[in-house]
């Protein structure tokens, strides 16, 4: 289901980064899993009993972490009970760098999500629009997913930007060698920004154009970025009708290196610095390290860390002025892995998490290694699986990391993600 459109893109790496993470498999570590289970059960105790003073109904001038509920013994239960409560007040953050929420058309509760937490974000992509070929033109596609209503509700109660994601579908090696073309895709992006009231747009092509082979070629590679500036160059001359003084901004998709060692097709630390002056920030996927045949941890941090080194470098000067342009991406929706030999499974999101929770009443597990939780189950075939979908201090820990770099942050998509996620912010 939501696998394929889980990432802003798809695309499996081969060789990528890999930092020494759990894998879930086989009997490997059954009985340290007994002495866990003991130990995390007298942790559960403690932890209910302090709880049940406090857990009536909304958070009054307290919040998930005043609530001791960021914590590495996190239980069913307490998820169960709390996951739907948050502070009384929403409108005050957490996260101080700046924080862009994807929405996706097909998951409407997003759309209610940036409503009450609107004051949490400074960027908000809702999931709109293509841009296709059409015989030997373009066309920008999705004027029909934007919701008039929503915006003019979200620009009522809050300051965020609204940046629709536009993906650049059409074939590439014509639009990037036709300048014609090139100026036309730029034109039917800044005109529909005119046209909406939008702040700008997300751009997402790089890994179209990887897909396509095209960035091995040096001189088309150059033309990409080329056209990514000249995009930027051009929304920037546009004031927003939002903010007066104000111009247009251009957030561009980009995804982790997938080796140590830059490949062509990687979007490295150079590109950061060549798009620094026309691209607003970098929306960095930063999830789908595993995969159904490699099952595990959706984000190990350990690898986050490796891949922020890798584009933010060592130099104290440059790092500290592209920081802030990075929005680190942190996923909102998990996976229920199949541990047979024909390996299985997909996305889950909020609901489907906590009807597993519901059913199994599973102990959750810490995994030292990747900074994640999870817990495993067997099915209704005797099948085990494996679930790894974020909690509260496994996003903390990797809002910590952002902080520490002075990054931002990109969600996808909040619509996946559990009511008290939206504390941490
Ligand atoms: C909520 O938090 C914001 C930001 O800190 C603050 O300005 C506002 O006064 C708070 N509102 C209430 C009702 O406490």
């Amino acid at each position: 289901m939501a696998k394929k459109r889980s990432g802003p893109s798809g695309g499996r790496r081969e060789n990528r980064v890999e930092p020494s993470s759990a894998r879930v498999d086989s009997a490997s570590g059954r009985s340290k899993l007994v002495v866990l289970f003991i130990v995390s059960s007298i942790i559960a105790i403690i932890v209910t009993y302090r709880f049940r003073r406090s857990s009536q109904s909304e958070y009054k001038d307290s919040n998930v972490y005043e609530q001791g509920l960021v914590t590495t013994h996190a239980n069913y239960h307490h998820v169960l009970t709390e996951n739907s409560k948050v502070s009384e007040n929403t409108s005050q953050r957490h996260y101080t760098y700046p924080v862009l929420g994807y929405i996706t058309p097909w998951n409407s509760r997003g759309y209610e999500l940036a409503k009450r937490f609107n004051s949490k974000f400074t960027h908000l992509s809702p999931v709109w629009y293509d841009l296709k070929s059409q015989q030997t033109s373009l066309v920008l596609e999705g004027r029909h997913n934007a919701d008039r209503g929503w915006m003019s509700d979200l620009k009522k109660t809050g300051e965020a930007l609204i940046l629709p994601r536009v993906v650049l579908e059409a074939s590439p090696a014509v639009l990037l060698r036709k300048e014609k073309l090139r100026d036309k895709a730029i034109n039917l992006i800044v005109t529909e920004c005119e046209a909406m009231g939008y702040d700008g747009i997300v751009l997402e092509s790089w890994s179209r154009w990887a897909a396509y082979g095209i960035l091995h070629d040096p001189n088309m590679r150059n033309l990409a970025l080329q056209f990514v500036k000249q995009l930027g160059d051009a929304l920037h001359s546009i004031s927003s009708e939002k903010i007066s003084g104000k111009q247009l901004q251009l957030i561009y998709v980009i995804g982790p290196p997938s080796s140590e060692k830059l490949l062509e097709h990687d979007f490295g630390p150079k590109d950061l610095e060549t798009l620094s002056e026309a691209v607003d920030g970098f929306s960095l996927m930063t999830y789908d390290f595993s995969n159904p045949h490699n099952p595990g941890p959706n984000a190990p941090l350990k690898w986050i860390q490796i891949v922020l080194q890798l584009l933010l470098g060592t130099s104290g000067n440059r790092a500290q002025s592209l920081a802030p342009k990075i929005l680190l991406g942190i996923n909102f929706y998990g996976n229920d892995f199949s541990l047979s030999r024909d390996a299985g499974g997909g996305a889950v999101i909020g609901r489907d998490y906590l009807a597993l929770l519901e059913k199994h009443r599973p102990e959750l597990q810490w995994d030292e290694k990747s900074g994640e939780h999870f817990f495993l189950y067997s099915d209704d075939k005797d099948i085990r699986h494996a679930v790894f979908y974020p909690s509260l201090k496994s996003i903390s820990l990797r809002l910590e990391e952002a902080r520490s770099w002075g990054c931002g942050i990109s969600i996808w998509e909040i619509g996946q993600g559990l009511d008290y996620f939206f504390d941490l912010l």
